[in-house]
């Protein structure tokens, strides 16, 4: 495994995404990938899975200080007096004193951003939350949330893969080191069958999933936090540290990206910071 560093914290550059991942079969993936050697795992009140993510942690029998757990609140549910009940249901379904990072989902388009940092903040105070950070943010809501917020924030989880340009939010995130957290990092298999992912594939005996997770974790202040039900591809998603891309080969992948946005419901951010995606928000 590899890691970031960010406000003193070592945080695995691959988590375990949970979306999804309900019931039986979803506490199996979760205790799965934690055997598998995942030491991240990224879940939301919203995936109606933090009791399922909780018991996994919980038979898998690690120290707490061993693992790194995120979870978001609803973006309906940011009201900012109410944000310190939420954690704490939250940390009920877990089961854990604490998360390791917490996220409001999605920016409130009701609930001034600065009162749901100022909350959050709060919590963090509390010992609630080792960190707080942001999910679906765009560059300006980004400088609000920082300014509200007013100490160190982890970074920004947003949708990112190859075919999607996340340079303006990456760039923005650089100037205080922050992180980039990939979600849908492997574009829900859309990747599969890409040419020039399955030819640096071939070179290596690596599919295009482990390629492009690879990709993503090599670029700097990136992580990844893929997500399977199925044993095999939890275990081969986690298979990425026995290569190297070249630069050369960071840079072919690099430049797919374009505007391909898989994730786009009705209360997203009006304009996202992406060229192609511009025009039509505009329109
Ligand atoms: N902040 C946000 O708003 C947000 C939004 C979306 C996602 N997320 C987080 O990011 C995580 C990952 O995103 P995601 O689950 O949407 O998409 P993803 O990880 O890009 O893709 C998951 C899909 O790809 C399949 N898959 C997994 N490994 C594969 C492999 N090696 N080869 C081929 N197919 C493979 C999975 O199917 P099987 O399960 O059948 O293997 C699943 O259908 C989520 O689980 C969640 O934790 C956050």
């Amino acid at each position: 495994m590899l890691y970031q560093t960010i406000n003193n914290a070592r945080v695995p550059v691959l988590g375990f995404g949970t979306w999804h991942l309900r019931g039986d079969s979803g506490r199996d993936a979760v205790r799965y990938a934690i055997d598998v050697g995942y030491r991240s795992i990224d879940t939301a009140s919203r995936y109606e899975n933090e009791v399922e993510v909780g018991q996994a942690i919980a038979a898998s029998g690690l120290k707490r200080s061993d693992l790194f757990v995120a979870t978001k609140i609803r973006y309906l549910e940011l009201e900012p007096d109410k944000i310190e009940a939420r954690m704490r249901e939250s940390l009920d379904r877990l089961g854990l004193d604490y998360v390791d990072l917490i996220m409001p989902h999605w920016p409130s388009p009701t609930f001034p951003i600065g009162d749901v940092m100022k909350a959050l903040r709060a919590v963090q105070e509390k010992g609630w939350a080792r960190q707080v950070g942001m999910s679906n943010f765009p560059v300006a809501v980004m400088r609000e949330a920082i300014t509200a917020f007013g100490a160190p924030l982890f970074g920004n989880q947003v949708e990112y893969h190859p075919y999607l340009d996340q340079s303006a939010v990456m760039a923005e995130l650089h100037k205080t080191g922050m992180l980039l957290t990939a979600c849908i990092p492997l574009a829900r298999g859309a990747i599969e069958g890409d040419p020039v992912l399955t030819a640096i594939g071939a070179k290596y005996s690596k599919t295009v999933a482990q390629i492009t997770l690879r990709w993503l974790i090599q670029q700097r202040g990136v992580l990844a936090i893929p997500k399977s039900g199925q044993h095999a591809r939890i275990k081969a998603n986690f298979e990425i540290f026995d290569f190297a891309l070249e630069p050369g080969e960071m840079a072919r992948i690099g430049a797919l990206r374009g505007g391909k946005r898989l994730v786009n419901p009705d209360w997203a951010p009006v304009v996202w910071d992406q060229p192609w995606a511009e025009p039509a928000a505009i329109v």
